[in-house]
């Protein structure tokens, strides 16, 4: 018997369709508007440029490899999204260049763009999967018919990461090589160009460093804060030394000293040099202290936005390291530990590159070490609050040294 419960009832199946496309049926209203010509969506796409550009290599050797087209189409849909992450870097890195992100109504495009290349990102690292099911015994059947083409030689890839900031000299050495090498032409002229050009991390710098609030003459964000929290844990200290002796006593006043020195060393500008020298700091020292003001005050209407943006950067950091991440799970479970089919040593390089060398906006991570308790945070004095509170433009006269805290 069917399972169908119209079959030998009232309807017949292909009656269905007949009787009940009845000219009442608005889901049938409409005009064919392909049939009178103008642009159509296979044209407007040029369908046929991408939809022909699949070519098996395993096929064109006279041994046509299943699974090398999900290869193909994996690698072409990852450089499709790289293009478009390129596209809003470009444009975000333009409004910032030219001066608009003054007018704090782009700042809003800035955080929508950016909040977009994150999500592209996530879908990016999660997009591994479908190549995943491609055997490592599939992927040997074609292999060789790709070398020496590596990811490696992804120009769009490299330019992601000259752009938003990733410095040259804390790249890991492919093969004692430096990773230009490896494009000629007009491809290394393009890359030379990205590594010349402002990045997204430089230009957040130059952006921060602006932060209301800073000028030591106005409000003195950082000399109040510095104030504050020696004055704070010079408090904590005294009440530790009153209790009775003890082993949690000994543990707390250790406890302490260790955020004392934290912030002892927060506060001393030439040890930030030294650091940024190192490469484990990468913003300046007053763009430092302006991303932390915007941590600290991130309630007030106008660091709202900001905050967010600061939130979107460590997103983006976070998601470029899970996508190397899961690249090299990925690569470990496909060939282990031999060679890369571009030359390199394969996995070991790639698990060299998953860490905070190729973090850039490892500042912005950072700053949750020098949260301190509310009432350190210095109180906004009446000016500065009405400015925070609303939205005109930034004058830093507006601030006077003299507003009481
Ligand atoms: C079976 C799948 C894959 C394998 C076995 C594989 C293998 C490798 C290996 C061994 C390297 C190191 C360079 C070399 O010596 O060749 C590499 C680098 C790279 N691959 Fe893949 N890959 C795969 C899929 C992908 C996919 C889908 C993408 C997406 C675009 C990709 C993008 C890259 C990039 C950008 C690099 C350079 C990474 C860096 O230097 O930090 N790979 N790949």
């Amino acid at each position: 018997m069917s399972g169908c419960p119209f079959i030998g009832r009232k309807y017949k199946l292909n009656e269905l369709s007949l009787e009940d496309n009845t000219n009442e049926d608005e889901s049938q209203d409409g005009i064919n508007k392909a049939s009178k010509g103008g642009l159509i969506y296979g044209d407007y796409l040029q369908l046929d440029k991408v939809l022909d550009a699949q070519e098996l290599q395993s096929q064109k050797k006279g041994n046509k490899i299943h699974d090398e087209h999900l290869f193909i189409v994996t690698h072409q849909a990852y450089e499709l999204w790289f293009k478009q992450i390129l596209w809003e870097l470009d444009s975000v890195r333009e409004i910032f260049q030219n001066g608009h992100v003054r007018d704090e109504r782009n700042m809003l495009k800035i955080v929508t763009r950016i909040h977009r290349i994150s999500i592209i990102l996530k879908l990016l690292v999660e997009q591994f999967s479908v190549l995943e099911t491609m055997t490592p015994l599939d992927f040997f059947e074609f292999r060789d018919y790709l070398s020496p083409a590596s990811g490696f030689q992804s120009l769009q890839f490299r330019l992601l990461e000259n752009k938003i900031g990733v410095p040259e000299i804390l790249r890991v050495p492919y093969n004692r090589r430096h990773y230009r090498d490896n494009f000629k032409g007009k491809e290394n002229e393009l890359l030379l160009k990205s590594e010349e050009e402002l990045t997204l991390l430089g230009l957040v710098e130059a952006w921060l460093e602006r932060t209301p609030g800073l000028e030591e003459e106005g409000f003195n964000f950082w000399g109040k804060l510095h104030v504050n929290i020696f004055k704070g844990l010079e408090e904590q200290f005294q009440a530790a030394k009153i209790k009775p002796d003890s082993e949690d006593k000994e543990e707390m006043i250790a406890e302490l000293q260790k955020q004392k020195e934290l912030f002892i060393a927060l506060f001393d500008e030439k040890r930030h040099e030294h650091l940024l020298c190192k490469g484990d700091r990468r913003l300046s020292y007053k763009a430092l202290k302006g991303a932390l003001m915007i941590y600290f005050y991130r309630e007030e209407p106008r660091f709202q936005v900001p905050f967010q943006l600061l939130n979107s950067l460590m997103d983006i950091d976070t998601l470029m390291t899970k996508w190397r991440y899961n690249h090299v799970c990925m690569v470990h479970r496909m060939i282990g530990s031999k060679a890369g089919t571009g030359g390199s040593s394969g996995y070991h390089y790639l698990r060299s590159t998953v860490s905070d060398r190729y973090k850039v906006f490892v500042d912005i991570f950072n700053l949750s070490s020098f949260l301190v308790p509310r009432h350190w945070i210095p109180r906004l004095n009446p000016s500065i609050h009405k400015f925070l509170y609303t939205a005109e433009c930034f004058d830093s006269s507006y601030f006077s040294s003299d507003d009481s805290d």
